[in-house]
């Protein structure tokens, strides 16, 4: 696991190379997208290099990680809709190139079952962008998810539907209390899994996931078993990491030309 400690800025930046250097190699990349606010400024940074660069996601293709249950179709804090206006509609994926769970389906496990076949056709993720929970999560994989786990309905803890009630006016009521979820299995399936954190709220979260035992109390742990991870954090989400120092170090000293 590589950890890089920078600026939000640089850190959207090195997302963003890391996203680029693939979708050139590899036109017809998959790429995992997240939502909420921790992958906002790689999606501002890859909006910028299509209009001003000309970056392509004409031939790629995206899943997303999770899905609330039940949010109607028009919901502006659907996932489904999210993505499409925090990314999809600024770049130039083909219509039905950027697919998710479906929180509306009448049959929910067959929903999961039909979503995990259709990253299975497509050859598996290429590149996954996470963030992490205060508690833990990575898509919404709760503290006590199987470390095995696939696509399927998940409950939201009470800590994250508090941290998620600043999407809905503030009102935790608003929040649903079910999710449909990439499995961490799934997860660890995709090639290149990197995470971004930031704020001293992250600041316990990230220590576990880089730095505590591998348990299903701390889902991120899981990544310490994925052979390329990458964890892309600030200062303050920093601020708990015992090898801040060594991590800095390996990082200063990288050979310019190698990538994430
Ligand atoms: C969202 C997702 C979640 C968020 C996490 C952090 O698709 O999968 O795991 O990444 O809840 O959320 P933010 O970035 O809003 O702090």
């Amino acid at each position: 696991m590589e950890v890089v400690i920078a600026p939000a800025e640089e850190l959207a930046r090195l997302a963003a190379d890391a996203v680029e250097q693939l979708v050139r190699a590899k036109p017809d990349a998959v790429l995992g997208l997240a939502t909420g606010s921790s992958p906002l400024k790689v999606y501002d940074e890859l909006a910028r290099r299509h209009t001003e660069e000309g970056l392509s996601f004409g031939r790629a293709r995206a899943f997303m990680l999770d899905e609330y249950v039940g949010l109607p179709a028009d919901h502006p804090e659907r996932y489904r809709n999210v993505i499409e206006t925090e990314i999809a509609s600024r770049v130039d994926f083909a219509p039905g190139a950027v697919q998710g769970p479906d929180g509306l389906a009448d049959d929910l496990p067959a929903a999961c079952a039909a979503y995990e076949d259709a990253i299975a056709q497509a050859g598996g993720v290429d590149l996954q962008i996470l963030g992490i929970g205060t508690d833990g999560h990575i898509a919404f994989n709760e503290p006590g998810s199987s470390l095995a786990s696939r696509t399927r309905i998940k409950t939201l803890t009470q800590q994250t539907r508090e941290d998620n009630a600043r999407f809905f006016d503030d009102d935790i009521d608003k929040v649903p209390h079910h999710c449909l979820t990439q499995g961490l299995a799934t997860i660890m399936s995709a090639r290149h899994l990197v995470l971004l954190a930031t704020g001293r709220g992250k600041a316990e979260a990230v220590h576990q996931l880089a730095e505590g035992a591998v348990s299903a109390l701390w889902p991120a742990t899981i990544m310490q078993m994925h052979p390329h991870a990458t964890v892309l954090v600030d200062d303050a989400a920093a601020s708990r990491l015992q090898l801040a120092g060594y991590y800095r170090q390996t990082f200063a000293s990288k050979p310019g030309w190698q990538g994430l």
